[in-house]
């Protein structure tokens, strides 16, 4: 079999068989099919789509790259949650310690920034001394400690993701069905879990824009879970705006501590509780989702889920004192606030040029070997619904860097759209699937 042939025949809409597809894939991740071939073939699967078999296919090669984690010697449940991706959305370093303080393990295979999305690694990784890329035996180790564990793809664990996952960030192969349901599932499979909550977003901010899509994607990837013996459920939900107040690694951060200690934003606050009652709901800590909300507020309420974030910073080799003291955190030697353009009632965002534009200032990679800046950040004033007076500020940018910085302000200029009169606030959570 020949790289360049299989590129060709997806190309030509062909349908790969199974064997193609392994060949591709232990192929790339031995270092024996070099990126340019593969980022050819992921262009073409992206345009011409992957059929449920050769999605299948795909999922397993993924997983079966590396181990697939055994944790059955330790004690109690194993239910993770992974989002698709959008601006702002922090929920992971909240509902972790959340659910591991409520009794559940949390064993948390997560990804760098991705396209315009923020991704938890990077986040994790602006917290001074924190290790994401622990071995399988210092994974086992802290999550036997404390019960959560969270770092990213390693050369044991779903290695394929890894890989491939670098690529398309940095090809535009990233917002379709087939290659997100693989590379999700592929490393939540391989991390010896026994149920997983799926928040699928869809709006400007979503790979997913439309509603529809994001369902399509929730039913593959939870009948992909069902199949391999998992409990699974989706929420669909709004990322027509960015989740929270801010964007931006450090910011996103001090965020995510501020809501463990029972502050920050309300919809940050309350999809992480929803997130986490769905995780003690399927990881039969809780006999209802009701209950699991209110074990989840009781964990927040009494300090148990912040103790636990300290204990777990600590074990990951980060410096637990980031939560007394957040100066330890990257943060930007600039700021500069963006006015409203007009008056009258915030009715749309265009999500994605928010990301667009932190990734442009640092805060995600063009070229896979890039460095991210974790000091700079977005911070978002006013949400859809809110009334805005012109030169009133939207936005204020964190900054360091200034070679994009004028492209970065007008894409978040003209991200926003107005209406003279207010429209109806958004809902949080649209949809469930899988229940
Ligand atoms: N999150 C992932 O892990 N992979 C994707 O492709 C998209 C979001």
């Amino acid at each position: 079999m020949r790289a360049v042939d299989l590129i060709r025949k997806k190309r030509d809409s062909g349908e790969h068989s199974r064997e193609e597809i392994e060949f591709l894939i232990s192929g790339y991740t031995r270092g024996e099919i070099p990126d340019y071939q593969l980022s050819a073939w992921l262009m073409a699967a992206w345009i011409r789509g992957l059929n449920r078999s050769e999605l299948a296919s795909l999922t397993e090669a993924m997983l079966y790259s590396g181990e697939v984690v055994n944790l059955s010697d330790l004690p109690g449940k194993k239910v993770d949650k992974h989002s698709t991706g959008g601006v702002g959305d922090k929920t992971s370093l909240i509902l972790a310690p959340i659910v591991a303080a409520g009794g559940l393990n949390v064993p948390m295979i997560s990804g760098r920034g991705l396209g315009h999305t923020g991704g938890t690694l990077d986040k994790l990784e602006s917290i001074p001394g924190f290790n994401t890329a622990l071995t399988l035996k210092e994974f086992r180790r802290v999550l036997g400690e404390c019960g959560m564990a969270l770092i990213g793809q390693t050369a044991e664990i779903a290695p394929a993701d890894k890989k491939i996952y670098a690529l398309r960030d940095a090809t535009s192969t990233v917002e379709n069905i087939g290659l997100i349901c693989a590379s999700i599932m592929s490393k939540k499979l391989a991390e010896g879990i026994d149920a997983l909550v799926l928040d699928v977003k869809t709006g400007s901010g979503a790979f997913m824009r439309n509603e529809d899509d994001a369902v399509k994607l929730a039913e593959v990837m939870v009948d992909t879970a069902k199949r391999m013996g998992k409990k699974a459920v989706a929420l669909i939900t709004d990322m027509d705006q960015p989740l929270g107040k801010f964007a931006g690694h450090s910011n996103e951060v001090i965020e995510s501590i501020e809501v463990l200690k029972g502050r920050g934003p309300k919809d940050l606050r309350d999809l992480s509780l929803d997130l986490s009652a769905w995780m003690f709901f399927l990881g039969e800590r809780t006999p209802s989702v009701e209950e699991g909300r209110r074990l989840a507020e009781t964990m927040v309420a009494s300090g148990q889920a912040l103790e636990k974030f300290r204990v777990g910073v600590g074990l990951q080799g980060g410096d637990e004192s980031v939560i007394d003291d957040y100066s330890i955190l990257p943060s930007a030697r600039s700021r500069v606030d963006i006015g409203s353009s007009a008056s009258g009632f915030l009715a749309a965002t265009n999500c994605m040029e928010f990301g667009i534009a932190l990734a442009m200032l640092g805060g995600g990679r063009e070229k896979k070997e890039d460095k991210v800046d974790h000091g700079v950040g977005l911070e978002f004033h006013k949400r859809i619904g809110d009334r805005v007076e012109k030169d009133e500020p939207l936005v204020t940018i964190h900054y360091n860097a200034t070679a994009k910085l004028d492209e970065a302000k007008s894409r978040i200029a003209e991200a926003f759209v107005f209406s003279e009169v207010k429209v109806p606030e958004k809902q949080l959570v649209r949809r469930m699937v899988g229940v």
